[in-house]
């Protein structure tokens, strides 16, 4: 198997791990896809009300964002492209959900605290700032890649920058549904039932 391949796979799986699904299911709050945006991530199990569920949520696909990106630095920076590219796509189109994944927000801020930290700090800043005055989840992911990948471009290498590009444009793909929301005024609003 070569290298790559190995680094894109392994990411892949461990990027599949649904933790916002699986954590719901174990503490019998229900079925994630069947309540609010029918999403997988934090922002949906946090209108189940379970604060602490939906943390351990952000916590679980950031951090298999980050440990994809730690374990393949051992083989250097191309390989952490492969393997973040991999836990990327695993969150976005797990094959155990019939490929109907996350849109990886966690998964992106996971994976860009391993790779560049300062650009992580810029994205969490936006993120806080623009949930803060807007209430909207969606739209503070959406403004905080942007944000940091126009960061990456000015302060870190340009491979990191090409990576996150490419990382918030799928994620953006994933967003489309909330950017309909957003644009029609619908989208709901952090900690609101729908
Ligand atoms: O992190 C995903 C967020 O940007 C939107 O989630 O459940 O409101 O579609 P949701």
């Amino acid at each position: 198997l070569p290298y790559f391949l190995g680094a894109l796979l392994g990411g892949y799986l461990l990027g599949s791990i649904p933790f916002g699904l699986l954590l719901t299911r174990l503490t019998g709050a229900g079925d994630l896809r069947k309540i609010g945006s029918g999403n997988i991530g934090a922002t949906n199990v946090l209108r189940t009300g379970r604060k602490g569920i939906a943390a351990l949520t952000l916590l679980g696909d950031a951090g298999k964002g980050a440990v994809a990106v730690l374990i393949a630095a051992h083989w250097g920076p191309d390989m952490v492209v492969f393997a973040a590219l991999g836990a990327f796509l695993g969150h976005l189109f797990p094959v155990w959900l019939k490929f109907r994944g996350g849109k990886g927000v966690a998964t992106y801020l996971g994976i860009l605290i391993a790779v560049a930290w300062p650009g992580a700090l810029v994205f969490a800043v936006v993120w806080l700032a623009v949930a803060f005055l807007t209430r909207y989840s969606s739209l503070a992911a959406l403004t905080a890649t942007v944000a940091a990948v126009i960061f990456l471009f000015f302060f870190a290498r340009l491979q990191w920058a090409e990576l996150f590009l490419v990382l918030t444009a799928l994620s953006w793909a994933k967003h489309w549904r909330n950017i309909a929301r957003l644009a029609s005024g619908t989208e709901s609003k952090i900690g609101a039932a729908s």
